[in-house]
């Protein structure tokens, strides 16, 4: 399975940093996909800048109906329409900050799919839940909850303790974890459960890739604070392993 290298931008980036950054992950090798997810307003330049080059652009949540009154919203169809193929859901920051449950998450996924973009979906435990032993039982949960039933996207594993704390689990945790992601989503989706990408997400860097991306089953990364250094990103694409 090709690896996909993923660059979550967060609410960073400004405009004018948008072509010289392309321009440097242009020279990605070419056995991983690598995809961009800057904030809104950078899509539209991206998509300008990324022409012809194979690199994908994704958005970072969209509104679960097509258009309509909510203020402050974006829909899936405007995200494609700017030049996304993907869409970032249910990622921590938006369930611990915009209240976001695992029904808003499956809805906001079956929006993105009838729009064309390729949903990937944000799972992972909080400390004290991996405290407790019910880390398994937590990602096993969000992933019955949060996918419709004919997802057809990408799953992140991003354990919220992990996100921009320079922590990350043990390779044994990693293993056991997108084992078990594997396992559930092959008992959910059929065929299709053996096929989609399971990337590791959580203080991914140039110096951990390639353990990480050694692991079984992580078919990829989710990359935050060092997607925003092109040279880091490019690093961590070239760690990923020649499968
Ligand atoms: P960091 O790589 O900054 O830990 O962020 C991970 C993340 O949340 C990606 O979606």
């Amino acid at each position: 399975m090709r690896q996909i290298i993923a660059g979550n931008w967060k609410m960073f980036g400004r405009l004018a940093g948008v072509t010289a950054y392309a321009e440097v992950i242009k020279a990605a090798p070419s056995h991983v996909s690598l995809l961009i997810c800057p904030p809104f307003t950078l899509l539209d330049r991206f998509a300008t800048a990324l022409k012809g080059s194979g690199i994908a652009l994704g958005a970072q949540d969209c509104h679960a109906t097509p258009e309509g009154a909510h203020t402050g919203d974006i829909a899936a169809p405007m995200l494609a329409e700017a030049g996304a193929t993907h869409v970032i859901l249910g990622h921590s920051e938006r369930r611990e900050n915009h209240g976001e449950t695992n029904a808003v998450v499956k809805a906001k996924a079956e929006a993105a799919q009838t729009a064309g973009l390729i949903p990937i979906i944000c799972v992972g435990e909080t400390d004290a839940q991996r405290d407790a032993g019910e880390a398994e039982h937590v990602v096993r949960t969000q992933l019955a909850h949060s996918l419709p039933a004919n997802f057809a996207g990408i799953i992140a594993y991003e354990p919220v303790w992990a996100i921009g704390t320079g922590r990350t689990p043990t390779e044994a945790d990693v293993t056991a974890m997108h084992t078990a992601i594997r396992a559930a989503l092959a008992a959910q989706l059929g065929t299709t459960g053996q096929s989609i990408n399971i990337l590791y997400g959580g203080s991914v860097k140039p110096g951990n890739a390639a353990s990480l991306l050694a692991l079984p089953e992580v078919g990829g990364a989710l990359v935050g604070g060092a997607s925003l250094k092109a040279e880091d990103l490019l690093a961590i694409a070239a760690a990923a392993p020649h499968r």
